[in-house]
């Protein structure tokens, strides 16, 4: 019997200490983005996956509970995509990836980063639309996204974002009236300019050719 009881606290012992922790979480997540991209800079090389969790990697900022707030990496020569795994990274507040040479789109699951405060994607090679599910990150101050390659039109949604302090989705080849709603009543259209098939701000309450949209 003694032995079945000495078994049966080893099981218990062994399930929670392999139990994954929201750090080791976050370290994957993280993991999988290096996985994703080159690195010829080497800006990556302390980003060790066997470490309990990644706040000691360099770029890594992490508050008091051992969970990642900051991911500074602008003008890190990074080439390659961006992954959903980052919607994993919970309490991260900046994710600063301008300055790289990141294709591909701009995963949908950045807006399941609710404690996002500014997405800085500016001057990559990015594709594809601009997601609506980042309406929902109502933290949001600062969204540069200019300087890519991003097609479709604005989301509408986006107007809620009502933080928002600085946008920035110039030189891309966004289509479609900008809106000017909401949110977005502030900003200029500095904030939209160099998209060839974009049109001037919408007019509200008249029906107008929608700029190139399909
Ligand atoms: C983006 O991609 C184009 C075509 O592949 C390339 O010519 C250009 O240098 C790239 N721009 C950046 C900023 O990496
Ligand atoms: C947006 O970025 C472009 C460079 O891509 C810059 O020239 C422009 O001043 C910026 N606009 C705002 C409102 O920050």
């Amino acid at each position: 019997m003694a032995i079945w009881t000495l078994l049966h606290l080893l099981f218990v012992l062994l399930s929670t200490t392999l139990a994954p922790t929201a750090a080791n979480t976050e370290g994957d997540a993280l993991y999988a983005l290096r996985r994703a991209v080159k690195d010829p800079g080497n800006v990556l090389e302390s980003w060790d996956p066997t470490l309990v969790d990644p706040c000691t990697w360099f770029h890594v900022t992490c508050d008091g509970d051992d969970r990642v707030t900051r991911l500074d990496l602008g003008n890190a020569k990074l080439s390659g995509s961006l992954v959903p795994d980052l919607g994993k990274l919970e309490r991260l507040q900046y994710l600063e990836l301008y300055k790289n040479d990141l294709v591909g789109s701009i995963p949908e699951e950045l807006g399941e980063l609710k404690s996002l405060v500014s997405l800085d994607l500016y001057h990559n090679n990015l594709t594809g639309p601009i997601p609506a599910s980042l309406s929902t990150l109502t933290n949001l101050k600062f969204l540069r996204l200019n300087g890519n390659r991003l097609t479709g039109r604005i989301p509408r949604e986006l107007t809620k974002l009502g933080n928002l302090k600085i946008l920035n989705v110039s030189n891309n080849n966004l289509c479609g009236t900008f809106p000017t709603s909401g949110a977005f009543s502030k900003f200029s259209e500095d904030s939209f300019m160099n998209n060839p098939i974009l049109e001037g701000p919408e007019l509200m309450g008249f029906v107008r050719y929608d700029g190139g949209c399909k």
